[in-house]
């Protein structure tokens, strides 16, 4: 018998075969879509997870993540796979209608003793849910003394460590005004800054996986960033996605969604469009 070819040549073996079943698992796992251009980027990722455990070939590492679907190295393989790429004030342009349109009646409605969430889906190490905090503390400083608060959640369990630490470096930061930065970030070590606490107490972190069979929510959200996350869901996940949104939104809600998203599915007709990559839960205002 002779041996698969290889799809990437390289020091461990990797053939289409094995591709597949990792695909597989990151589809069911993630909702992940994961086309064959990406073999080279899916082997150097998990190389260093074959590496660390001492293992032979793509087709061993592929069998012990099979055998164990919930397991931690399951996980490690989702994080070495997601791609967690986000700044600061990332498509201003949400940023700026959050501060002029959705946050003043939230605030009232905060004001009034209403409890208010908004959740950050995907949000990666932080800097979408903390200039999602600096938007509110703009349009409302005292939003600590009221019941308002940001949900930020993401499957991957590493880039929650980094954002729970609240530490950038300047160039990270260098997209904040600068009123903004001098008043909720402190130095935190050589060209390190790190969220005051006023900042870091309306956001709460916590895992959450979108393509779970159910979601730990309690709360209604009155917006839900979600931005390039779902781009690399397939059709049908994506779909699914918009749909369980509008489940747990409040009446008239926001959503906000990547560049190159779009709402599809049934949820298309629920979700109408109220700006660039901006929508609005059909019936009602909250
Ligand atoms: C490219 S980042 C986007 C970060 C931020 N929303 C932004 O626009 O800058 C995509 C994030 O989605 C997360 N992600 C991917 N699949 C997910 C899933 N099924 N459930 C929750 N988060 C997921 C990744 O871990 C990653 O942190």
């Amino acid at each position: 018998m002779t041996a698969a070819p290889a799809l990437v040549a390289g020091e461990y073996a990797f053939t289409p075969r094995d591709f597949d079943r990792i695909a597989a698992m990151l589809r069911a796992d993630a909702g992940i879509a994961l086309t064959e251009g990406k073999a080279a980027l899916v082997y150097s990722r998990l190389a260093k997870r074959l590496r660390s455990l001492g293992l032979p070939d793509f087709s061993s590492y592929c069998t012990l993540l099979e055998r164990d679907p919930g397991g931690a190295e399951r996980r490690e393989m989702l994080a070495s796979l997601t791609t967690n790429v986000t700044r600061f004030l990332r498509e201003p342009h949400h940023f700026e209608q959050i501060v002029r349109d959705v946050l003043p009646p939230l605030a009232e409605a905060a004001r009034r003793g209403q409890r208010v969430r908004l959740w950050s889906a995907g949000c990666s190490t932080g800097e979408e849910p903390y200039t999602l905090a600096l938007s509110v503390l703009e349009a409302m400083p005292d939003a600590a003394n009221h019941d308002l608060r940001i949900l930020a959640t993401d499957i991957d369990p590493v880039v929650l460590e980094t954002a729970r630490k609240a530490t950038y470096s300047e160039d990270a930061l260098a997209p904040v005004a600068p009123h903004l930065r001098t008043r909720f970030f402190e130095p935190a070590g050589p060209g390190q800054l790190r969220a005051r606490p006023a900042l870091r107490d309306l956001v709460a972190f916590r895992e959450l996986n979108l393509n779970a069979s159910s979601w730990p929510l309690r709360q209604r959200y009155a917006a839900i960033l979600c931005r390039n996350v779902a781009i690399y869901f397939d059709e049908p996940t994506q779909a699914r996605l918009w749909s369980r949104f509008a489940e747990v939104a409040t009446p008239g809600a926001w959503l906000f969604i990547g560049h190159s998203e779009r709402v599809v599915g049934p949820a298309a007709a629920r979700w109408r469009s109220s700006g660039l990559t901006s929508y609005r839960l059909a019936g009602g205002t909250p």
